[in-house]
């Protein structure tokens, strides 16, 4: 039993392996939240203190009851108009247009298993491995009735949160805000850890002392976004990787989304995540339900790094899907930055051929193969194959492929429009636009209602015919500039509309999931513009960025690997001069980094030396051997590659049987100092082989003291050395 209801003390305990949350419904009804962190029994109710505190006020049935006050109480789910002045997880507009929604507990129930939620992605688990906690809520005047759902999965130290809204009043309603997950801290002193960027250099830490007022991280963009990562954590200040407390909040979603941390009047902190509240004001007619998105929450005693496997874990095996979920996906080869839009049939073919002597498994035909589409200014929506382009057919290319012992996959991107496209020609009515206003463009694009299932009825229809063609076993899913004009002329009510949009693409994706099982998708925008959890669901990985630049690549992937799984970043070798910062780093290096990762290649294999072509022979050698341990391997990040000399990160056994370490050489002086790096989760007392050289290490000493690396010169040289614990 994870889930304790205890009725002396009227409080709810959720057990995970390592973590407590505890929460109690107190004598006016009111759910406060009493303790999250590491595991423990009794009742954390000593941790309220009570005082009359000016200007924040109690509620009526307090009555002379100064000290009783929601402005100072922690929550579970605070909402608007209770007296508390603190940044609120739930507003709503009420059908006589006020403004409030004092909700009080009527009920709950505990289930076996982990809730799904109905067309959301969701963490999921077996019946045995989790189980569900729905609190009842309503509001006695509007009779709005609130269903907070907490999901536990034991051995994962995972919860979920998410909720339901019933409109079970007569008028209709709109929900202003609604952030899935509050966590209050009655103390404590913490940095704020988020993940900022830009297109090309997503996901950059950022580790900030949280102070008095609000920090708020969030997308307006309808996507997840290049800009703030919907994944934050909150961390003692003392917290390091191996060492000190730490939250997770992490967003099962894929649109627009705000996280807020706010230290409060007497130090509080409140921690809260989920969807963005500007516009958005999504109605309910009387009898209508809402279902938030998905929020997961996780708790490390012991610093970043076990956070981060925690959530890793998490997605892996609880989140994606599919076929591709827990095996090592194909090598490819995409033919974006070998020669963007400028291709045939032929130099496809060749591209694949060359790559099938390297060993490479996958050929992906990027942007470019249908409608009018020579460059980004036209053709986006037309999803017919441009056969004069190709000079064949698609089955007939795919043919040739497979006959080459390779697999074939396909670029799309669904949601985008050219105005330069027969299909906006056709209806111009499909796209995001205001009628009367000139859109904002990007990329020279639009995007389509999404919002409406007839458009994404059609465009479905226009994808499964091209799917149909041949023998397609990958799809990149691309989605290039962020929504704007979000009207949409299937409603009057446009504050709804941005939520629909991310349903109306879920529901696509999930068409496209059940009736090509075998397809793997890999989601992308602009590169990591919509990496986040929600995806995860569909897409068992994601191209991590555009920037395909090897030494960048160490940060974005290591801001990445606070959140992600390494199985989900897609990561590939591209040329030098590097096409995003025009850098040369050796193709060991391109291939380290993109080893911590899905494995590919970007660029003309037709262009590199035969001595580069039989190191890529070996590296698609070294990465199959390895990937098993990449992907399902602990994941440590041993060094900071934006503050370091050095980018180092370790792939370890569970078992601690075997252990690969990666080293990229950031910094170079004259008459170097010797970088040791200290290696992690080998076992202890025990003695390690390193293959390459043969020479046995003791275990304590690798983590202790470390390794020191080798003194040579030359530029960004990098190592990876495998090691097999031998007695
Ligand atoms: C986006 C992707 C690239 C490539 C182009 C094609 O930018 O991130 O990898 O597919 O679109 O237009």
């Amino acid at each position: 039993m994870s889930i304790i209801f205890d009725e002396k003390k009227n409080t709810f305990t959720l057990h995970t392996k390592n973590t407590t949350y505890q929460m109690q419904v107190n004598q006016y009804g009111a759910l406060l939240h009493l303790y999250y962190g590491r595991r423990t029994e009794g009742c954390m109710d000593y941790l309220l203190t009570y005082a009359d505190r000016g200007f924040s006020g109690s509620p009526y049935d307090a009555g002379n009851d100064r000290t009783y006050s929601m402005d100072v109480l922690p929550q579970e789910f605070p909402s608007q108009g209770t007296g508390d002045y603190r940044s609120p997880a739930f507003c709503v507009k009420n059908s006589d247009g006020s403004y409030g929604c004092d909700l009080r507990f009527h009920g709950y129930q505990i289930k076996n298993g982990k809730y799904g939620i109905k067309g959301l992605p969701a963490v999921y688990s077996e019946e045995a491995e989790g189980e569900t906690l729905e609190i009842y809520l309503s509001d006695a005047v509007s009779q709005i009735e609130v269903c907070l759902l907490y999901g536990v999965l034991p051995d994962l130290d995972m919860i979920t949160r998410s909720a339901r809204i019933c409109n079970a009043g007569k008028g209709k309603i709109y929900l202003e805000k609604l952030q899935t997950a509050c966590l209050d801290f009655v103390t404590g002193d913490f940095d704020l850890l988020s993940f900022y960027g830009r297109h090309a250099m997503e996901r950059t830490l950022q580790r900030t002392p949280v102070s008095h007022g609000a920090q708020v991280i969030g997308s307006r963009r309808g996507t997840s976004s290049h800009q703030y990562n919907p994944m934050m954590i909150l961390a003692g200040r003392e917290t390091t990787e191996d060492a000190g407390g730490c939250y997770a909040m992490s967003f099962v979603y894929s649109g627009g989304f705000k996280g807020e941390v706010e230290k409060d009047q007497f130090h509080q902190t409140r921690m809260m995540l989920g969807l963005m509240d500007e516009m958005f004001s999504y109605p309910l007619e009387s009898g209508e339900t809402f279902l938030a998105p998905e929020v997961v929450l996780t708790y490390s005693s012991e610093g970043l790094g076990k956070l981060s496997q925690n959530l890793h874990k998490c997605f892996r095996e609880h989140l994606c899907r599919g076929k591709y979920r827990d095996v090592v996906r194909p090598i490819l080869i995409n033919s974006w930055e070998a020669s963007y839009f400028d291709f045939d049939g032929e130099s496809i073919y060749q591209l694949a051929r060359e790559a099938a002597d390297l060993g490479i498994d996958m050929l992906v035909m990027d942007d470019g193969w249908f409608g009018k589409r020579d460059d980004d200014n036209s053709g986006l929506g037309d999803w017919q194959v441009n056969e004069d382009k190709l000079g064949e057919s698609l089955g007939s290319l795919i043919q040739r492929i497979n006959g080459l012992g390779m697999k074939f996959g396909i670029w799309l991107e669904p949601e985008g429009v050219n105005e330069d496209s027969d299909l906006y020609r056709a209806h111009p009515d499909w796209a995001l636009t205001i009628p009367g206003r000139n859109p904002v463009r990007g990329r020279n694009q639009l995007i389509l209602d999404f919002s409406r299932k007839d458009v994404v009825d059609y465009v479905f229809e226009q994808v499964c015919k091209v799917l149909d063609q041949g023998n397609i076993e990958y799809v990149k899913w691309d989605m290039n500039r962020s929504l704007s004009d979000c009207f949409s002329r299937s409603t009057d009510d446009q504050g709804r509309v941005m939520h629909d949009y991310v349903l109306g693409l879920y529901d696509f994706l999930e068409r496209l999931v059940t009736r090509y099982p075998d397809i793997l998708v890999e989601g992308c925008s602009g590169g990591g513009g919509r990496f986040d959890a929600g995806m995860l669901y569909y897409c068992p990985q994601i191209w991590c960025s555009d920037n395909t630049d090897a030494l960048n690549r160490l940060s974005i992937q290591y801001g990445t690997s606070f959140g992600y799984p390494i199985s989900s970043v897609g990561s590939h070798v591209s040329a030098v001069p590097n096409h995003q910062t025009g850098r040369s780093v050796p193709i060991h290096t391109r291939a380290v980094a993109a080893m911590a990762g899905t494995f590919g290649y970007e660029l003309d294999l037709h262009e590199i030396t035969e001595e580069e072509k039989q190191e890529v022979r070996e590296q698609v050698k070294e990465y199959k051997k390895h990937a098993d341990l990449i992907y399902h391997g602990l994941y440590y990040r041993l060094s900071d590659p934006n503050t370091q000399g050095i980018g180092a990160w370790e792939f370890a056994a569970e078992d601690g049987t075997e252990a690969l370490l990666n080293v990229v050489m950031l910094k170079m002086e004259g008459n170097m100092t010797v970088n040791y790096v200290r290696l992690k989760g080998l076992t202890s007392g025990c003695m390690y082989e390193e293959q390459s050289s043969g020479k046995v290490y003791p275990a304590d000493a690798l983590m202790e003291v470390g390794l020191p690396l080798p003194v040579e010169m030359g530029e960004h040289l990098a190592y990876q050395m495998y090691f097999v614990r031998v007695s």
